[in-house]
């Protein structure tokens, strides 16, 4: 399972790195928002900053919702790394977008997921990755993991190769029923990945242990 972090702080990022343990990044527009940052060129330049301190996929929104300023939008965000991966809608036009980038050597994470339907869609569009929201589906009464499962299942009994990012990942147990349900990716808040250090057994064990080592010098 891979691990993706999900946000545009870069001392999240960096932090999350420096673990050794991340494999990507995904952002959107409302995380870069919350980052402060504005104005395209802003935009653009926090993409290649993120590039530039992970070494894997880096998801990149597109803005547009028509197919031609899709592709135009797309393709000018992947040529700035070849990490980019283009981050697209799952709408008519976006279905249609993410062909054309599958067809022309563009990976792609097919957004806004919140159906086995359009994840089947998003698979024979070819996209790279789909991103199920398992945190709104739980806002809204709906079991997202059970989502994960269901994706998953239909993926592997037709040997799709769209790869399963669980995003809308809330907690820190998040992670781990996505793990059981067997998504190939979680993107994930810094504190989520954290907690899963978690054990109080563990700093009860580790200071006995250090207690009992100093009755030994
Ligand atoms: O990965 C998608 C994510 O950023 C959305 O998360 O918490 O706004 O539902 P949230």
């Amino acid at each position: 399972m891979k691990f993706f972090i999900d946000t545009a702080n870069l001392d999240h990022i960096r932090e999350a790195n420096d673990l050794g343990i991340l494999d990507g990044v995904t952002t959107n527009p409302s995380l870069m928002a919350k980052e402060g940052i504005k104005g395209h060129d802003n935009i653009i330049q926090r993409y290649v900053d993120i590039c530039n301190i992970v070494n894997g996929d880096v998801s990149a929104e597109v803005i547009a919702t028509d197919l031609k300023g899709m592709i135009k939008e797309g393709e000018a965000l992947a040529a700035l790394h070849p990490n980019i991966v283009v981050k697209v809608p799952m709408i008519k036009e976006g279905i249609k977008a993410i062909r054309y980038f599958t067809d022309n050597g563009i990976k792609t994470n097919c957004t806004l997921v919140f159906s086995a339907g359009q994840a089947i869609l998003a698979a024979k569009a070819g996209a790279t990755y789909v991103s199920p929201f398992i945190g709104r589906l739980d806002d809204n009464s709906v079991d997202g993991v059970d989502l994960i499962e269901q994706i998953v299942h239909i993926y592997r009994m037709y040997d799709f190769q769209t790869q399963v990012l669980a995003a809308s990942i809330r907690h820190t147990m998040h992670i781990v029923k996505c793990a059981e349900a067997g998504a190939d990716v979680v993107t994930c808040p810094l504190d989520a990945i954290l907690g899963l250090l978690n054990h109080p057994l563990t700093d009860i064990g580790l200071a006995k242990f250090l207690a009992d080592y100093s009755k030994t010098k």
